[in-house]
Order: C-alpha cells, then structure tokens, then sequence
C-alpha cells in the first residue's frame, strides 16, 4: 500500500505523519538526488528528476518572494524553513514544511543544497494560505517588491524574523 494519501476529489496529496522528503541540489539548484518519498511525492520517475532544476515541481499558487528569501538565506550560510506548495507530475499537488541547508566542503565553501520536508501543520496551512494568496496578487500588480513590502510590514507587526515566524506557525 502507498503510503501518499489523496484528499478524495481533489487533486492534493498529502504526506504521512513520520515521512521525510529528502532531496539534493547543486549550487545551481538543480536536482542531485531524491530519496523514495520524494520521487512518489513528485509522481515522476528517478530519471526524470535527476539533473533537472528543481523549479520542475515549482507551483504557480507560490508567491516568488518565498523562493528569492530561501535563496537569500541559503546563499549566505543560513538555513531556511518555509511552507511550500509543490506541483506533480499529474497535476496534482502537495504541501510540505521544508528546510533547506547548503553542504559546505571542509573549508567553507558551499558545494550544494540540502532539503529535507515534512508534513505541515495543517492550521498553519490555514493561516499560510491566505497570506500567499496576498502576496501573489501583489506581486501579479506590482512586482516582488509589493511582496517584500507586505511581508516585512507582517514579520514587523509579528516581531519575528521570517524563519522565527515559520517555526511558530508549523508549532515545533
Ligand atoms: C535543495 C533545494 C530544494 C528545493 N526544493 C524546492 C521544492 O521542493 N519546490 C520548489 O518549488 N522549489 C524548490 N527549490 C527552489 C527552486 O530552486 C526554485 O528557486 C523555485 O522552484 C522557483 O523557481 P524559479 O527560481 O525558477 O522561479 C529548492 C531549492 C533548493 C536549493
């Protein structure tokens, strides 16, 4: 039995409880390797998913804010968390809690990209989504510079950083 459940007549898919969905990239963000969870998560084969960009699963309901944050951060040694709607390969689409890393080789130096997910909260999923939906309809008008601003204004409101906020609301 597979252990991917589908919400019944919907196209979303949702991860259980006590899997992790581990994949690699190189500096470029294209895809090194997928551990099974993430290739049966994907719904395309191994082949398909290695030395292609990681934007393949990309979602359009993501506001590209998040993506620019999570490179900021991974791009300056930080690690980053975030809510991310992936798309399949058949249309469908599944949402994770991820954290990514940079693997750095003995000197420092970053070599590549970690990412590991779980399944998120699904209350924080109700106070995400419509934050995304608010910040893709700026950034559809007025750029990414219309997302930044609505989001600095809601961590500043918050008092959080941006991975603090994530943090709370996933309720770790
Ligand atoms: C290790 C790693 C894992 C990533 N995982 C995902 C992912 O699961 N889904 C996704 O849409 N983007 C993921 N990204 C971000 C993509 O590289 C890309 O920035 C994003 O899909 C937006 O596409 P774009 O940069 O072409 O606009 C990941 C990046 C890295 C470095």
């Amino acid at each position: 039995m597979s252990r991917i459940q589908v919400v019944p007549n919907s196209k979303e898919f949702v991860l259980n409880r006590n899997d992790f969905i581990v994949s690699k990239t190189d500096m470029k963000g294209i895809i090194t390797y997928g551990n099974k969870i993430f290739i049966e998560m994907s719904g395309y084969g191994e082949k398909e998913l290695l030395g292609k960009n990681h934007n393949l699963i990309r979602h359009p309901d993501m506001p590209r804010i998040a993506f620019k944050i999570a490179w900021e951060m991974i791009q300056n040694k930080q690690e980053f968390f975030g809510f991310v709607k992936n798309l399949r390969k058949d249309g469908g689409y599944y949402w994770v809690w991820a954290n990514i890393t940079p693997d750095l080789d003995t000197n420092g130096n970053i070599i590549g990209y970690t990412s590991v997910r779980r399944k998120p909260n699904p209350k924080a999923l109700e106070i995400i989504i419509p934050i995304y939906k608010k910040l893709l309809e700026a950034e559809k008008s007025g750029g990414m510079d219309s997302s930044k601003t609505i989001l600095m204004n809601l961590l500043e409101e918050k008092n959080m950083e941006y991975n603090e906020l994530i943090i709370a609301l996933q309720g770790v």
